[in-house]
């Protein structure tokens, strides 16, 4: 018997399409908003227009346009593509669900580690309160947390999910280094001292369905493993993982130069990012580490295998 429909905007990409199986194999309808019409699917404007379907149970939302697209330059057009992509969507839904009949119980978005302010030294939970818009990913990540608050009126909870860089073999940051590092021609990004917080793509999933069927879980969660690494930690483990050597560093000024500094910072700065709050809430990671996870993409990639069955 069907669990309820769960409606998943942007659920069309890379950590999309990983949770609408999950949601699937655990007995949900899902429902994909995107841009484009299509079978179990709607559109933004769909929403706008009728609101959300009779019989919605939970409403997640992992829509975003790719910020590391290096086929776009950092324009303030495709600044604000970035931004609307998240925070409109997000309000869009809100609102929908505040205007329903019958409310979801539980509404889902992701957000972003980028909240947190790059440091060496610092360390950040979901108890770190006194956050600020130090630049415009920070800003756009409160801004984005904000448009998912609902009216205290409305009897749904909402879960904002902060999310660190999401490793799996098919999309991702891991799409764009496979080849460089199966060439042997992989290294750290610029000294590699950063911090590196990540998360696999099966546990990101995980941890968004834990949300939707935990009645307790509301606010803050933070989605990173528990093992804190740095840039060259990451990159000697995936290396290792694919018995490569990890000797080319990636220097900085190349990618302030492909992507601008102000992008460029999500992978030449990092955070020490801890998951206390999620943990606590007895959320259990399938890839706690950094060498299982790796050894599991490259087992995946060598048995082009990239579903999870959980
Ligand atoms: N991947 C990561 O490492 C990571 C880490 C932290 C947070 N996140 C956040 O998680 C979300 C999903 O990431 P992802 O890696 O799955 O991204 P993705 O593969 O690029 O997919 C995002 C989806 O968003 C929709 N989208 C793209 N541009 C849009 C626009 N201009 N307006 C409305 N919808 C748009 C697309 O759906 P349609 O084409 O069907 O409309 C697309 O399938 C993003 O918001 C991202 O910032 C990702």
């Amino acid at each position: 018997m069907s669990k309820g429909i769960v409606v998943v905007g942007g659920g069309t990409g890379f950590i999309g399409s990983h949770l609408c199986s999950l949601l699937k194999s655990r007995k949900f309808d899902v429902k994909i908003i995107s841009r484009m019409p299509g079978p179990q699917r709607m559109t933004w404007h769909d929403l706008q227009q009728t609101g959300l379907p009779a019989g919605t149970t939970a409403v997640v939302n992992v829509a975003g346009q790719n910020v590391l697209d290096p086929t776009r330059r950092w324009t303030p057009g495709f600044k604000q593509n970035v931004w609307n992509s998240r925070v409109k969507t997000t309000a869009a839904l809100a609102k929908a669900i505040e205007n329903a009949v019958q409310p979801p119980s539980v509404f889902v978005s992701i957000s972003g580690v980028g909240i947190y302010k790059p440091s060496r030294t610092a360390e950040y939970s979901e108890d770190t309160h006194d956050l600020s818009d130090f630049d415009f990913l920070s800003k756009l990540c409160i801004e984005w947390e904000k448009a998912g608050n609902l009216s205290p009126t409305v009897n749904c909870r909402h879960v904002a999910v902060r999310s660190g860089v999401v490793l799996g073999r098919d999309g991702g940051m891991i799409k764009q280094l496979y080849l460089p590092f199966y060439l042997g021609l992989g290294g750290p990004v610029g000294s590699g001292t950063q911090y590196l917080p990540w998360i696999h793509v099966a546990d990101i999933v995980r941890l968004i369905t834990f949300a939707v069927e935990t009645d307790g879980v509301k606010g803050v969660i933070n989605g990173v493993a528990p093992q804190v690494i740095t840039n060259k930690e990451f990159s000697d483990a995936f290396a290792k993982a694919l018995w490569r050597p990890a000797i080319f560093p990636l220097p900085e000024m190349v990618l302030n130069l492909v992507f601008s500094e102000e992008r460029a910072k999500m992978m030449t700065q990092g955070q020490k990012v801890l998951s206390k709050r999620t943990q606590a809430l007895g959320f259990k990671f399938a890839y706690p580490d950094i060498h299982s996870a790796c050894q599991d993409l490259v087992n995946r990639a060598l048995k082009k295998s990239i579903t999870y069955e959980i």
